[in-house]
């Protein structure tokens, strides 16, 4: 089966840079969303912004399948790191996700997906293992091939490549409260973000192969806003485009 790849982002941003390196384009408008279908790399690809949010992204992802067939989904953005080993301008590509902000006790435990008897979606292995792979390759050569000299001094960039879990909630976290409520509750949680568990479950429903691609933009806590657009506009955007041609070069 000819692949058809489907990449969503979560800041508009990001994903007009992806848009960017498409060949054969065309645009289609659905539900306030635009839509680019077209190649990269010679694959087959439709490229969107996700909009923010895990309602926002399930829609998005479920135009992604039924509108468009796609065949394997990519998420790619940025999150806020739990875990003290990340830096800023680390990747975590996810193996499981979970939504940190949904509780239907007592009728079910604590983050279990209602009707789906789990807490946790696991990511495809494979596309997983392919992102990681990708990623590995560009980091060889170097951050500043990517960003640019004056990006990487200025954010204090060595960025390392991670695989673990990945929290979603429609809340951005930026109280060192809020953050250790979740790793309190969620030990085991590398970042934080707001789409990649609807995501997961969107894609768990359609039985579509997914992976989910983070960079690491702040830590969560009380200083999670004061970077975050000049982090998006000089490190992450930069960082989707060549991350998603590197992972469409060795589809
Ligand atoms: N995306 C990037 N940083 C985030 C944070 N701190 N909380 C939620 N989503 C994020």
């Amino acid at each position: 089966m000819t692949r058809n790849i489907g990449i969503l982002g979560a800041m508009a941003q990001e994903i007009d840079e992806v848009k960017a390196i498409l060949t054969e384009k065309t645009i289609v408008k659905i539900a306030n969303r635009e839509f680019v279908v077209g190649k990269i790399n010679n694959v087959r690809c439709v490229v969107a912004f996700s909009k923010w949010g895990k309602v926002a992204a399930s829609i998005t992802a479920t135009l992604m399948i039924q509108e468009f067939a796609v065949t394997d989904l990519i998420f790619i953005g940025t999150a806020g790191a739990l875990a003290d080993e990340l830096r800023i301008g680390d990747i975590v590509v996810a193996k499981r996700l979970v939504q940190h902000d949904l509780d239907a006790r007592p009728i079910i435990s604590r983050f279990e997906l209602p009707l789906l008897n789990r807490v946790y979606v696991n990511t495809d292995p494979d596309l997983t293992a392919l992102a990681g792979h990708a990623i590995e390759q560009l980091l060889m050569k170097g951050v500043e091939e990517i960003v640019g000299k004056e990006a990487t001094e200025e954010f204090g960039l060595t960025p390392t490549l991670h695989f673990g879990d990945i929290a979603s909630g429609d809340q951005f976290i930026n109280s060192v409260e809020k953050r250790n409520e979740i790793l309190s509750l969620l030990p085991d949680i590398q970042c934080v973000e707001m789409e990649g568990a609807a995501v997961a479950q969107v894609c768990l429903e359609f039985n579509v192969p997914f992976t989910v691609i983070r960079t690491i933009s702040d830590t969560a806590d009380h200083n999670a806003r004061v970077d975050f657009g000049r982090f998006i506009a000089e490190v992450a955007n930069a960082y989707s485009r060549a991350i998603i041609a590197e992972i469409m070069h060795e589809i």
